[in-house]
Parts: structure tokens; C-alpha cells; sequence
């Protein structure tokens, strides 16, 4: 990975579990327990390469329609991931987010706050900044941020005018982040499913028919080998 231009952010659709699981004769639940493994992998490779920002999809707002006990062990994985990086929090270097509705009453309280309280506990570090997407979904992101901005321009009689691009964002999940440079997603499946449709605008997408509990930090280092032969030019000519 010498004279390699390391993306800023890279945002993944973590997809596959289900089919691994059906694959291996296990029950998708175990699908997830792999993927939440890999996921650990592939947050200290990323750290480990310098990447500023790295977004995965975990739970998306369409998620609630699933069975009641594929959600319940997703909320259950959620809530060991906080436990275990609440423990380590003061020996790494990693930052916390959590994107998406954490305040939907969908959400346990006592997950909310392990949440809150991870946040809190990792806000200064200066290391890779994990966002977990969480109950997330990008028009909704939208819609929230929608009514933020509302608020705030009648709170603080913010002119009309003053409303673009810039401002609307600080209202966004991903506030004061940048966009990401480099979007995965596993599994073979082509599309973006309502994630971060405001911030891939202008992303480059890698698609990989690997399944996410076999995704490995080389799987990951031939993302960043392909993003690094694509031409950005942001709607300029060359
Ligand atoms: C999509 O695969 C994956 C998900 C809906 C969940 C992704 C979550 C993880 C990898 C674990 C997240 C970690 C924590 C700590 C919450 P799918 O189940 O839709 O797969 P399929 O399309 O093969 O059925």
C-alpha cells in the first residue's frame, strides 16, 4: 500500500450476513455475530491506514420489519459492542457516532444511553471517527434535519435567503463531517438502499460480490486500490 491515496471517509454497506449464514447452516443471527467480528477487523485496519471517517450501515430504518428475534439479537450485538468499547474506551483512540433516529422510541432506553455515554466518552479522541448507522435511513436523516433547520431559522430569525447547501448540512447526522470519498458494499448487491443520500453525491462506488462475514482488511485494501484509479473530477472538465 506504498504512494497510496487514502480516502477520507469510506462508508459501507455491510450486506450479506443472512446468505453466509444460510450458506454455513446457521441461523442469520450468527450471520450478524460474524459480521459484528469483521466489522471490529475492519474499524482497526481502517484506523491503522489513517482514514478519518468510516461509516457502516448497521441497522437501517426498514430494518423493524424484520422478525422480532433477528431484531432482538441486532439490538443485543448493538448493546455488547457499547459494553466492550465502554470498558476500553480510555486505551483507544477512537471516536464514537451514532447516526440515525437514536431518540425513536423503537430504541431501548438503556441502549440509548450506552450510546450516548460511548459518544461522550470518545468525543476528544483523535483517531479514526467510527459513525455507526443505526436506525437510519436517509430520507428520514433528511426529514430530521429538515426540522431542525426549521426550528432554528424561526428560534433565531435566520433570513430566508441565508438557506443552502452549508447551512442545511450542519443539520445532517454527519454535521461538520466530510463526505465520504469511497462508498462499499458487499454481497453483490447494486444500490444504495437510503444510505447517506445527501453525502455519496459524489462518491466513487466499489461493489464486491464477497459476502460480509468474509470481508477481510484485504478485501478492503482492493476497495482502496480501485478508488485509487478512479478519476474524481466533481462535475468539472479536465
Ligand atoms: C445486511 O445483511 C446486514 C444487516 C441488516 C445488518 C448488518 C449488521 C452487522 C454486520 C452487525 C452490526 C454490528 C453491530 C454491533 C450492530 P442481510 O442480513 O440483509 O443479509 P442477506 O441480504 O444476505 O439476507
Amino acid at each position: 500500500m506504498e504512494d497510496i491515496k487514502i480516502p477520507v471517509h469510506v462508508a459501507i454497506i455491510m450486506d450479506g450476513n443472512g446468505r453466509w449464514a444460510k450458506e454455513h447452516s446457521l441461523p442469520r443471527n450468527e450471520g450478524h455475530r460474524k459480521g459484528t467480528k469483521v466489522l471490529e477487523q475492519i474499524i482497526k485496519h481502517a484506523n491503522g491506514l489513517g482514514i478519518k471517517y468510516l461509516t457502516v450501515y448497521a441497522f437501517s430504518t426498514e430494518n423493524w420489519r424484520r422478525p422480532k428475534s433477528e431484531i432482538d439479537g441486532l439490538l443485543k450485538l448493538f448493546k455488547r459492542y457499547l459494553d466492550e468499547h465502554i470498558k476500553k474506551a480510555h486505551k483507544e483512540n477512537i471516536r464514537f457516532r451514532a447516526l440515525g433516529d437514536i431518540w425513536s422510541d423503537r430504541i431501548p432506553d438503556e441502549l440509548r444511553e450506552k450510546i450516548l455515554l460511548l459518544e461522550n466518552m470518545t468525543k476528544d479522541k483523535k483517531g479514526l471517527c467510527f459513525n455507526m448507522a443505526f436506525n437510519y435511513g436517509g430520507r428520514d436523516e433528511m426529514i430530521r434535519a429538515c426540522k431542525k433547520m426549521i426550528n432554528d431559522i424561526m428560534l433565531k430569525n435566520i433570513p430566508y435567503d441565508n438557506i443552502n447547501e452549508e447551512l442545511f448540512e450542519n443539520y445532517l447526522d454527519t454535521a461538520g463531517q466530510s463526505d465520504p470519498d469511497l462508498m462499499i458494499r458487499t454481497s453483490g448487491e447494486i444500490r444504495t438502499s437510503n444510505f447517506l443520500p445527501w453525502q455519496l453525491t459524489y462518491s466513487e462506488f466499489y461493489f464486491t460480490t464477497c459476502l460480509w462475514p468474509e470481508f477481510t482488511p484485504q478485501e478492503f485494501d482492493k476497495a482502496i486500490a480501485d478508488y485509487n484509479i478512479r478519476k474524481r473530477r466533481f462535475g468539472k472538465s479536465e
